[in-house]
């Protein structure tokens, strides 16, 4: 205790001076919580005068009181020194505005919300798989046979152990959920969609680019029919391109995972005759699943009955916003992507 009166001395005299030199608001709060705060030095002082004998405190009382007044003038001076400052600063109402720039949601992803909004509303799941795939998922249980093209070196982004590959399409999820039943942890109906990046080897044009965006749906259920498939693609793409003059037509074609398969086209029938979105523009691939691609699954997936599509992302975005190179998704250039904030 002996040293106290001087301690409270050095306090207050420090205080003083770190308050007299304090700039801003800023620095003023920091001094007042260091010397003044719960953990500040006044309790520290407070703490060992409180633990002081009856005559101690008598002697040291008047050198504790001081300090204590003396580091609150020192604040409230500060305080008040700083806050005329503020107000007495001259405000230029001439100048610009600050600049802020706020973010804003790449284009692709609000996409892939508004679709997965459009799709749980009916009722669907947001299901996922791994980017890096095996190649049993990708295209065996998919039913695409060993000599398939698209296994090909030129198309697919292999890893050296030759048995995994950067998936080349969302389908592999289909895949992978059916197996789900197989191991008892999924019975149907369900109703899926997953959203995800996709690879291929593929040359970089206005059109095409070495991974893209694909969204796959499929349903499993009884007796069902591509009047299902039909009417859920209509309601997606008039919710997503928020028009009701959505025409879509389906042509025949083949994917191994579906039987019967269709190419899907859309065009916009209330655009000018001379705009290219009143043209078909393919769009998707689509069909009713393959028994096959089901009991690859589960063995009592064969019962059932289901359709299945996949579509790329950027197709359906460039036709959103009216572009056209699909460079700009994942260039990274702000100046092109802010304007779709
Ligand atoms: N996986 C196909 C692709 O990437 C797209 C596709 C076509 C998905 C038909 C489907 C489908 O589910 O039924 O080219």
């Amino acid at each position: 205790m002996d040293d106290f009166a001087a301690r409270c001395a050095a306090a207050a005299a420090e205080a003083q001076a770190a308050f007299a030199a304090a700039a801003d608001a800023e620095t003023v709060e920091r001094l007042r919580i260091q010397y003044l705060g719960r953990n500040g030095i006044e309790s520290a002082l407070a703490a060992a005068f409180a633990a002081a004998s009856p005559s101690e405190k008598k002697q040291f009382g008047p050198a504790y009181n001081h300090a204590r007044q003396a580091m609150r003038q020192a604040w409230e001076q500060a305080r008040q020194r700083v806050s005329t400052q503020a107000a007495e600063e001259p405000i230029d109402v001439t100048l610009p505005p600050r600049w802020r720039r706020t973010g804003s949601i790449h284009p692709l992803s609000r996409l892939a919300d508004d679709i997965e909004a459009v799709f749980t509303a009916m009722g669907y799941e947001c299901v996922e798989g791994p980017h890096v795939e095996l190649d049993e998922y990708n295209f065996g249980r998919l039913n695409i046979p060993a000599d398939h093209p698209a296994r090909d070196h030129q198309d697919s982004l292999w890893l050296a152990d030759g048995l995994r590959l950067l998936r080349t399409h969302t389908s592999s999820v289909q895949a992978r959920v059916y197996a789900e039943v197989g191991e008892g942890r999924r019975r149907p109906p369900f109703r899926c969609v997953a959203i995800g990046r996709v690879f291929r080897n593929d040359a970089i044009d206005a059109t095409h680019d070495v991974s893209f965006t694909q969204v796959e749906g499929f349903v499993v259920d009884r007796d069902i029919t591509v009047a299902h498939l039909v009417g859920v693609l209509r309601t997606m793409l008039s919710a997503v391109l928020d028009r009701d003059d959505v025409e879509i037509r389906l042509r025949p074609s083949y994917f191994p995972f579906v039987e019967p398969g269709f190419e899907v086209d859309v065009r916009l029938l209330r655009e000018p005759p001379a705009s290219r979105l009143s043209r078909w523009m393919e769009l998707l691939g689509c069909g009713l699943i393959h028994p096959r691609v089901l009991a690859a699954g589960a063995a009592e997936l064969a019962e059932w009955s289901g359709f299945a599509f996949g579509m790329g992302l950027e197709r359906l975005a460039m036709l959103r916003h009216h572009i056209t190179d699909i460079r700009i998704f994942h260039g990274g250039d702000l100046r092109s992507l802010r304007q779709f904030a």
